[in-house]
């Protein structure tokens, strides 16, 4: 439940992300307790178990326009809430955020737009995020930030605040300069990253784009991590460091659900009402364009065309939760998911079987464990992903080491799950030969990959994550103290 903040207090830890761990919902959408649900996205799955086991605060926009809300505490974690305008939902977060940022940061799969009302906006709510920051932190606090959302951030609060501690880190990837290079606010952007003291990233590579990027655009010397930051006059004014530190799970949560009695019985049940297929197959995803969801359902169709699988012994089931639904390019996706779907759908299914089973909702974690239980085969074909913690998750779940994973290896967390059946999605003979491998694979090749996985994720959990980056800022923040 929620409770109202004693008084307004100052923190020693805080973290900062356009959303809270909380999403405002009306009592009558499925999953809306008291008001809130949990918000979409691999960020806050990432960060909220950390949030729960520490001191802190999390200051971030509470998914509603024009509401102002005082500082409160949910499921155990002080937020502080940042309001955010209609006229700034659609500037700053659908435009800049997420039709500027989000598609140049992904390999431009779909074009980005470049406009200066959006560029004012976002600069604009950046400021907001920082004051709010400025306002609630102790002094010589930590303050972490996350995302593409907030990549001014540190500068302007290394500006209001120069006693704090400030940690970055990048979710989604970041690109090659080649093109970044057509962010007409490409200095700016970097400028704003560099007030930080460390800059972490996914992969090794998005650290090396951002620093080749920060050598190229502001002129900045780099020697191995280290770029020396100048201030207006022309002095170093600190030394930012990037780095790569890959984002993981809850271990714990997962392994744990994955063995309950009823979340075993909810998967037998999921595949008894699929009508008991020889294999079932499943992809999950935020309805987003740099998933692939397009590339896999066309090698999809086309294995039921070739009569490689048949809707006897094989079902799909394709979990796309909605996202960013007023945005243009998100629009035009669902519309084309949706028709192919109907097109396999109306072109294979019989009375008693489906191709496709496609489901445009979210659901609880139990849930989701219940699907990776009742999977053989998982499908991650994103075109560009910073991580992918849906892989993650479903490797954790498959706690007697049986199923196959189909990794995109444009995902981050092909840097980590070597073992996957890794797949270029443009390939799409290639990805259709991974799937028939997948559902043909023995058992003993699966059991091989998939401990080999598991392992891998058991000793890289999330807390690990968040561990190794503050570790890191404490270390470097003293090394330049002393
Ligand atoms: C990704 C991003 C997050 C974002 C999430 C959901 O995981 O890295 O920053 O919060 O998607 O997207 P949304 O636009 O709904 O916040």
């Amino acid at each position: 439940g929620s409770e109202p903040a004693q008084t307004a207090e100052l923190y020693d830890f805080m973290v900062v992300s356009n959303r809270l761990p909380v999403d405002r919902c009306s009592p009558d959408e499925s999953g809306c307790e008291d008001g809130w649900r949990r918000s979409p996205g691999g960020l806050v799955t990432a960060l909220a178990p950390m949030m729960t086991k520490t001191d802190g605060a999390w200051v971030g926009w509470h998914g509603a326009p024009d509401e102002t809300l005082a500082p409160f505490s949910h499921g155990g974690i002080d937020l502080v809430p940042v309001q955010l305008s209609t006229q700034d939902i659609e500037l700053f977060y659908e435009g800049f955020s997420n039709a500027t940022i989000w598609p140049l940061y992904h390999d431009v799969i779909a074009a980005p737009e470049f406009h200066r009302t959006w560029w004012d906006s976002y600069r604009k709510v950046n400021k907001r995020f920082a004051d709010a920051v400025a306002r609630h932190a102790a002094p010589r606090a930590t303050v972490w930030v996350q995302d593409y959302q907030l990549q001014l951030v540190p500068k302007m609060l290394r500006e209001l605040r120069p006693d704090l501690k400030i940690g970055f880190f990048n979710h989604i990837p970041f690109p090659p300069p080649e093109i970044f290079a057509q962010l007409p606010w490409r200095q700016a952007i970097i400028d704003g990253l560099l007030g930080a003291d460390l800059v972490g990233f996914q992969r090794s590579s998005d650290a090396g784009n951002f620093m080749r990027s920060a050598r190229r655009f502001l002129g900045a010397s780099v020697k191995q991590q280290q770029i020396h930051v100048k201030g207006s006059d022309g002095q170093t004014t600190h030394i930012a460091r990037a780095q790569a530190f890959p984002i993981s799970i809850d271990v714990k949560q997962i392994s744990e659900l994955a063995q309950q009695p009823e979340i075993i019985e909810r998967a037998r049940q999921i595949r008894q009402d699929l009508g008991n297929p020889k294999t079932v197959l499943l992809g999950v995803d935020r309805l987003d364009y740099t998933k692939g969801i397009r590339h896999r359902l066309k090698a999809y169709a086309e294995l039921l065309a070739d009569g490689k699988v048949t809707v006897e012994d094989a079902a799909l089931i394709q979990v796309a939760s909605p996202s960013r639904e007023r945005v243009e390019q998100y629009r035009i996706l669902r519309e084309e998911v949706e028709g192919t779907v109907g097109h396999i759908n109306g072109t294979y299914d019989t009375i008693q079987n489906t191709a496709l089973r496609y489901l445009h909702h979210s659901y609880p974690v139990q849930e989701m464990v219940a699907l990776y239980l009742a999977a053989d085969v998982m499908l991650v074909t994103a075109l560009r992903d910073g991580m992918n913690l849906v892989a993650k998750e479903y490797v954790t779940a498959r706690t007697n080491n049986d199923g196959a994973l189909v990794l995109s290896e444009f995902a981050g967390a092909a840097d980590q799950l070597k073992q996957a059946l890794l797949i270029n999605p443009h390939d799409i003979d290639g990805l259709k030969a991974a799937i028939m491998k997948a559902v043909h694979m023995q058992p003993a090749e699966a059991g091989r990959r998939m401990r080999s996985m598991r392992k891998q994720i058991l000793h890289h959990d999330v807390d690990l994550w968040s561990a190794d980056f503050l570790a890191a800022l404490e270390e470097k923040v003293i090394r330049d103290d002393s």
